[in-house]
């Protein structure tokens, strides 16, 4: 067990301030809830934004209303290698997941096989492109080789305050979605934004959130208490503890095989009081770390990375690509003992996790698999500091 500076591989800081504006904004109640939403509106510029209880709740009633919308088509496609909810939130709308492949060069889907699998004669709901760990998807890209009435739903989860091409992240398919967890651009303890200027999406999101309770008193409690934890612990100075405890499991990728679908609490809506300010703060903060890691990482033999070097990507973390599978795992172990917040990426493709693997037999995604074997991630949240890139890369050195 480490005792001393720990840096958490990724994080959005939660303030006292931010706390109290929690709990000022649940004697606000809905008000709050709508402040909140009528600020995203106007930055996003959308008609239509919807607040829940996560991102895997967001996707969820997604799926469920674009279900009503086009009945008779079932299948989403998502790719081999993204965050575990994704495919957990189609099982619970009751639809059937399409895997698609990805590609070894920016972590996007393999065009060949999507467009193949966009081909689906009727059969498929939406695609959900996915912008993993910040960096830009083509969304242009993928809405030619949809056909009429497949819906593009932006998995922008990792993603919020990011652009491309001058446009905003999340805004770019029909609907998208944010998380406001804890890793993210934002936090808000838990969270999640749905965004869309489609009135017919927005109509049948309407008749799902209606039926979604709201946070129970002992729900916004633990909110609070969640909120406290984040505030006090995710600084490196005391994360060591935390992540000491096994049973928090910390830096584990679990598939969520239950979750709760509710509306954002006041709570929440308080706590993202000054959520403008932040995401800009964070951004240029993170913009900062990230080109610390391409300078490092052009020096380099041993990473690959996953985007154009002549970019400055808004990342939430720093993917590298290592293919030497014994200096990987020495990376990790010995990153894990020195507490430098670099971490691997989802441990398997979706085909293996092991609650859905029924789902896949016989089926093989062989990029998804690699980027398995191969990701590292390097933190670049706002804590991290210059002096941490200097520690991370004298340690890297020796490599
Ligand atoms: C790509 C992606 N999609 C969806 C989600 C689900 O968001 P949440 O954790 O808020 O439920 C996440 C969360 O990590 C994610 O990374």
């Amino acid at each position: 067990m480490r005792i001393g500076r720990s840096i958490p591989p990724a994080a959005a800081p939660i303030s006292l301030v931010d706390i109290l504006n929690g709990i000022r904004g649940l004697f606000n109640g809905q008000r709050e809830i709508e402040r909140f939403r009528d600020e995203l509106k106007q930055y996003f510029g959308v008609k239509h934004c919807f607040l829940v209880s996560s991102g895997k709740a967001a996707l969820t009633v997604i799926l469920q209303a674009l279900k009503e919308l086009s009945p008779g088509r079932e299948e989403v496609v998502i790719p081999a290698y993204t965050c575990y909810s994704v495919p957990a939130a189609v099982i619970r709308a009751g639809l059937k997941i399409r895997l698609c492949d990805m590609d070894s060069r920016t972590l996007g889907f393999d065009r060949k096989m999507l467009s193949s699998l966009l081909k689906g004669e009727g059969r498929i709901l939406c695609v959900i492109p996915t912008h993993l760990f910040g960096i830009p998807c083509e969304i242009g890209r993928i809405r030619q080789m949809a056909e009429a009435g497949t819906i593009l739903v932006e998995d922008a989860a990792q993603a919020m305050g990011g652009e491309y091409g001058g446009q905003k992240l999340g805004c770019l398919g029909d609907v998208g979605f944010f998380s406001l967890g804890r890793g993210k651009a934002l936090s808000t303890v838990e969270g999640g934004i749905i965004v869309t200027n489609r009135d017919d999406i927005a109509k049948h999101l309407q008749t799902r959130l209606q039926m979604l309770p709201h946070c129970t008193f002992i729900e916004n409690l633990v909110l609070v208490i969640q909120g406290l934890i984040l505030w006090l612990f995710m600084r490196p100075s005391l994360f060591w503890l935390p992540k000491s405890i096994p049973f928090l499991g910390l830096g584990k990728t679990l598939y969520p095989s239950t979750f709760t679908l509710k509306y954002m609490s006041s709570f929440q809506a308080g706590l993202a009081r000054r959520w403008l300010g932040k995401i800009n703060e964070f951004k240029r903060a993170r913009k900062e770390i990230v080109m610390c890691w391409q300078d490092f990482a052009g020096k380099t033999r041993a990473g690959r990375i996953f985007h154009n070097p002549g970019n400055v990507p808004d990342l939430i973390r720093f993917p590298i690509g290592i293919a030497d599978s014994r200096l990987r795992t020495e990376i990790l172990d010995d990153a894990e003992r020195s507490g430098l917040g670099i971490m691997p990426g989802y441990p398997g493709p979706v085909n293996h996790i092991e609650q859905t693997r029924k789902l896949f037999l016989n089926q093989e995604y062989p990029v998804a698999e690699k980027m398995a074997r191969e990701l590292i991630t390097f933190p670049v949240h706002p804590l991290v500091t210059v002096k941490d890139v200097r520690r991370v890369t004298k340690f890297l050195k020796k490599w």
